[in-house]
């Protein structure tokens, strides 16, 4: 928890010393956005004399690190007030009325030393509405929660006194009788490791079949024995708790109920691959869980487990470091992950070289998701066998779903590949459900009559995310809030997606005024191609999806925002041209 009290930005000599004590004793550049971070929440902004000193002492331009500043949405040149409110914006918190909510806080706090706004999704899906004050996540959010919230804003109550209630995070197990009930993480899986030596153990992960679980699914044994082959003076260990795929918090969930199982898996990737040293780039959404990693970890080194001579073995050191990031969605791609891991702006980089080859600090690095090494240490545990007769064919084990949206039982399910999606739906109690959003915003949109379909890469794949979309619902509210999100999420470098995303958002919103035409629908399919086609990274290729997937299997859903069905594309002389009027027509404000 943070101190509660922010300091004054007006003292700069205080500030140079704040600044070289949060840098001591590494003054490095590739901890840049750490120290931002740390900046940002005790002044409420960077001030002019943080970006001084920061310049002075890691050799970097002022342009250099104002152009991290302005990458990264939690972090700002201006001051954001003693009280930063974000209120958390993915369509399963509009679902749950999270925007009247943010209207009613708004005016029961005009006048303090507050600032609010929206952010994207905080991973709180299944017990949203949310936000985040200060980065503390607060859940469940109803009319008395934010009157609640409201008075301690305008009493100027510290955040260290604010009741621990409403910072409770629930983990919302529902279904976890496979991997989940397998306990793991006290060395064992790492001796067994040892014992095996990193040829067997690599030859365990192959035979299981384990696929990545961030998305793209490729071959977690593959990947680490192309990193153990590639030249290297280090080899670098990365896990990719970036979560930020709206609808997803399976990795939140097995932070906090399965950390030392996360960790295990990450020391026998280190061990396999000999790397010294290992990263958790853990999403600034999720600060509340930044204690309880590092207790674990310091309770990991006690043990033997971590550090120096790793269970006795004399040449066997790794230890790792969790660095936070501050709310850019785009840092879960990996090599944009990398570039955050150095301190700079989270940018994809070309590729190939692929990371395994030229990563962290261009030397070759695995980067898998926190449910990949999860599996690692159950499997290095139960065999590869145990795991390999779960699932389907090509898609062996488990998958854990983060369920939300309109159902009954939203939270943690866990089946094994292949389960069918109407089997999902029933499990959680899904209500009139006339659509299944897979994979977050990126992914699939599944209507009812497809629930026979199962999830598997073979099949239909997710990251994780499964939100359900009630009968009373309309398609276009929820394919405008994903457009919102990738116009606000796209890092800009490439054209296809930096203008695509804003044509889509621009499309949509006048769907929403009832001012589209068909000429808008065609017009959009063909910039959803093209981005599919010519975009940099998976961000731009994978954004059309949903849309397409309306657009092609249920176009009725933009009937209700046409207006003008005949026209090319709708256009209203009279709105575009009203700021001109009032200041061309006499009266009042005219000339
Ligand atoms: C825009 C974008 C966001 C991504 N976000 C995540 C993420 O939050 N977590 C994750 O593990 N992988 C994410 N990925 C996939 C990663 O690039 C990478 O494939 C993954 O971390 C590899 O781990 P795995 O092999 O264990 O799946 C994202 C990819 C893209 C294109
Ligand atoms: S597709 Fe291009 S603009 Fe979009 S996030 Fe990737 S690199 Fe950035």
């Amino acid at each position: 928890m943070s101190t509660g009290s922010i300091l004054q930005a007006n003292d700069a000599s205080a500030i140079v010393n704040t600044v070289k004590q949060v840098m001591h004793p590494l003054f490095d550049q590739t901890y840049l956005l750490q120290y931002l971070i740390k900046i940002q929440a005790l002044y409420a902004c960077i001030p002019p004399a943080a970006i001084q000193t920061l310049h002075e002492k890691l050799a970097l331009t002022e342009a250099q690190i104002k152009s991290v500043i302005s990458f990264y949405s939690f972090l700002s040149i201006d001051y954001q007030g003693k009280y930063r409110i974000l209120f958390s914006d993915n369509i399963t918190d509009r679902m749950a009325g999270n925007q009247s909510l943010f209207h009613q806080l708004s005016e029961a706090i005009k006048g303090a030393d507050a600032s609010i706004d929206f952010t994207s999704c905080t991973g709180l899906c299944d017990q949203g509405p949310a936000m985040l004050v200060n980065g503390h996540a607060i859940n469940r959010l109803d009319t008395q929660r934010i009157n609640d919230i409201a008075q301690l804003v305008n009493n100027n109550e510290s955040l260290t006194n604010w009741p621990d209630n409403l910072f409770k995070i629930e983990d919302n197990i529902r279904r976890g009788d496979i991997q989940l009930n397998a306990r793991a993480g006290d060395g064992s899986g790492i001796k067994n490791a040892m014992n095996l030596g990193y040829q067997k153990t690599l030859q365990i992960l192959q035979n299981s079949g384990l696929r990545g679980r961030g998305g793209a699914g490729f071959t977690t044994a593959k990947k680490w024995q192309l990193c153990k082959q590639s030249e290297a003076v280090q080899r670098y260990v990365v896990c990719n708790a970036d979560e930020g795929e709206p609808g997803t918090f399976k990795d939140r969930v097995l932070f906090n109920s399965s950390a030392h199982s996360v960790i295990e898996g990450m020391t026998i990737c280190a061990y396999v691959i000999g790397a010294q040293k290992g990263f958790i780039y853990l999403r600034g959404e999720y600060l509340y869980l930044l204690e309880h990693l590092n207790d674990v970890l310091q309770r990991r080194r006690e043990a033997g487990l971590l550090g120096q001579k790793i269970l006795g073995k004399l040449n066997f050191k790794f230890d790792i470091e969790v660095h936070l990031g501050a709310g850019a969605y785009i840092c879960g791609e990996e090599s944009a992950l990398i570039e955050s891991l150095e301190g700079k702006r989270g940018m994809p980089r070309i590729r190939p070289p692929f990371p395994v080859t030229e990563g962290y600090k261009n030397q070759p690095t695995v980067v898998n998701n926190v449910e990949t090494f999860w599996s690692v240490s159950r499997i290095l545990l139960k065999g590869s066998n145990w795991f390999n007769k779960l699932g389907t064919k090509e898609s062996t084990g488990t998958r854990l779903l983060s369920i939300s949206g309109d159902c009954e039982r939203p939270g943690i399910y866990e089946y094994p590949f292949g389960v069918t999606l109407q089997k999902i739906v029933e499990d959680c109690g899904g209500i009139e459900t006339q659509a299944v959003q897979m994979a977050g915003a990126a992914g699939n949109t599944v209507l009812a009559r497809d629930f026979d379909h199962q999830v598997s890469f073979e099949d239909l794949s997710t990251g994780g995310s499964f939100i359900l979309i009630g009968g009373n619902r309309n398609l276009l509210d929820m394919l405008t809030n994903f457009a919102d999100f990738f116009k606000h999420e796209s890092c800009g470098f490439c054209t296809p997606c930096r203008v695509g995303t804003s044509l889509i958002a621009d499309t949509l919103h006048r769907f929403e005024k009832g001012q589209g035409c068909s000429g808008d629908l065609q017009h959009l399919k063909k910039v959803l191609k093209l981005m599919q086609k010519s975009s940099f990274c998976g961000l731009g290729s994978s954004a059309p999806t949903a849309f397409l997937n309306v657009l092609e299997n249920s176009p009725d859903v933009f009937d209700c925002g046409m207006s003008v069905e005949s026209a090319e594309i709708y256009f209203d002389l009279n709105a575009a041209t009203a700021e001109y009027k009032k200041i061309t027509e006499p009266g009042e404000k005219g000339i």
